[in-house]
């Protein structure tokens, strides 16, 4: 991939002063369609900006309409946005016209509010707090896999989510909701079905009644409804179910004062969406790439069988499995869940030398950034191994982030990455996927990153029961 920087639109100044007044780009010295690059990021967001990163370097100026964005594919640009200046920039405007949906969640809220938020949550996600998850985690899987049969073809994909919705469902909800945690699950894909034309999401607005946006506003208030239910009979019993909802209910600021109902409905749905259907993505891709690289799947076979020996796995097994830790870690890379963010000005700022006005957008694309060369030897393989001789610490900071960075980074990472890896474990020990031949696999770029037509494959058990057998002491030792 050529990553040199073009010339910009305006000569560039003598070093040292502010470059030419936009960076390169698809609109540059060409007076262009009148709704700039809208139709290609809303064709092809993919291969728009791989093609960008490609052809104008490490920044590149883009307009929708009237509005101007900046994406920047270099890692330090990204840190200086996402770290050292993180209170110039607010989300972005697809995040902003899902508020309906999300409200003043932790996702989509900002400034002082969000801060306040994000301390009540930050409990909640500590180390210890969700060790104790790990159980249902397993559990739930398990229990899923009595559904399974060996030979039968299913949609990988819907399976994931499944176990992913009646994880987070449990854990945030607890088990007496557990067919809410169906309905709001429902609701919560359609609301992401809806959402996967984002262009469209920030050009029409949310108060006319176009035919999306009624069935949008339903499957809000149906989740609403549920989650407005939950809330009340939990705070009327006072019980601590030891979920993330007990938590919430619990956690005060330092001034004392509680969240409100709106409040915890916004958080509950936030963390409810984001922490199922991202974690759920992760692990169909991994089934996917696995499934297409028999070496690899073989070596996490090898560990699983040697650490595990046919058991269930626990909290403890997860450090113990290196292996399965540089599968996912590589999955994340190839097929990143957020395989993009965007920011917007609220100051003005200074990139690269170029000024950028306030009302400016920012993009970075991590499917790019995780797929160039300057990083990554053969980027485009599926290759566990390359993370084995201590490669994420050599790169530099904003050159592999799944879980984003800085004061907005992912506040369930740690649960993600758990969860992800326990329920690899407990089914890869159990089976194996051949793919449907003739099925497209094709990623959808929408908020998040998932196959658009489900990965179908056919179920392949496998014989470990000798394995178990064997690890398991005689009556004579
Ligand atoms: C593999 C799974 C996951 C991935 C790849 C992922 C990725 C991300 C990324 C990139 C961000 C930053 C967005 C930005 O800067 O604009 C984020 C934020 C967030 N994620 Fe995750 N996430 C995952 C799982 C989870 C889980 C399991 C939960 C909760 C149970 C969760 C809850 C959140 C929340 C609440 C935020 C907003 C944090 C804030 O701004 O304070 N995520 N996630």
């Amino acid at each position: 991939m050529s990553t040199k920087t073009v010339a910009s639109e305006v000569a560039t100044e003598p070093s040292g002063a502010p470059r030419g007044k936009y960076p390169p780009g698809p609109n540059s010295g060409k007076r262009g369609k009148i709704g700039g690059q809208l139709g290609a990021v809303r064709r092809d967001p993919l291969g728009f900006f791989t093609h960008c990163a490609r052809t104008y370097g490490d920044i590149t100026a883009i307009r929708y309409f009237n509005f101007r964005s900046f994406y920047i594919n270099n890692p330090e640009y990204i840190e200086d946005v996402l770290v050292n200046n993180a209170r110039k920039f607010h989300k972005g405007p697809v995040l902003q016209a899902n508020k309906g949906v999300f409200g003043e969640g932790l996702l989509t809220s900002e400034g002082n509010f969000w801060l306040r938020q994000r301390r009540l949550a930050q409990p909640a996600f500590h180390r210890a707090r969700i060790a104790a998850y790990a159980e249902t985690m397993v559990g739930y899987t398990e229990r899923h896999l009595e559904m399974w049969h060996d030979g039968e073809e299913r949609d990988i994909h819907e399976e994931m989510l499944r176990v992913t919705l009646q994880i987070v469902g449990k854990t945030l909800f607890d088990a007496d909701v557990a067919r809410d945690a169906q309905e709001v699950g429902k609701s919560l894909e359609l609301l992401l079905e809806l959402s996967a034309d984002f262009a469209r999401d920030i050009l029409i607005p949310r108060w006319l009644p176009t035919p999306k946006n009624i069935r949008k506003a339903r499957a809000i208030k149906k989740l609403d409804k549920i989650i407005y239910r939950i809330i009340e009979e939990r705070r009327k019993s006072g019980r601590d179910a030891g979920d993330l909802l007990s938590m919430l209910l619990a956690a005060r600021d330092e001034d004392g004062s509680r969240m409100t109902d709106k409040q915890l409905r916004d958080e509950s749905i936030t963390l409810f969406l984001a922490g199922h259907e991202t974690t759920a993505n992760t692990l169909s891709w991994t089934w996917w790439l696995l499934a297409q690289n028999p070496a690899a799947e073989k070596k996490l076979h090898a560990e699983l069988d040697s650490v595990l020996g046919g058991r269930a796995p626990t909290l403890e097994d997860v450090a113990k499995l290196k292996y399965a830790e540089n599968v996912l870690t590589e999955s994340l890379r190839l097929y990143p869940p957020a395989w993009g963010l965007a920011r917007l000005a609220i100051e003005e700022h200074e990139i690269a030398g170029y000024k950028v006005p306030k009302g400016t957008g920012i993009s970075i694309a991590q499917w790019v950034m995780h797929r160039d060369p300057r990083w990554y030897e053969a980027p485009e393989e599926f290759r566990p191994e390359r993370w084995e001789d201590g490669l994420a610490k050599r790169l530099p900071r904003f050159a592999y982030f799944p879980f984003g960075g800085g004061p907005r980074q992912c506040i369930g990472n740690t649960f993600a990455l758990m969860e992800a890896t326990l329920v690899l474990a407990t089914i890869a020990q159990r089976y194996r996927f051949r793919l449907v031949e003739g099925h497209p696999v094709v990623p959808l770029a929408s908020i998040t990153l998932r196959p658009r037509h489900g990965i179908r494959a056919v179920l392949e058990a496998r014989r470990l029961k000798s394995i178990h057998m064997a690890s398991l002491p005689t009556e004579e030792s």
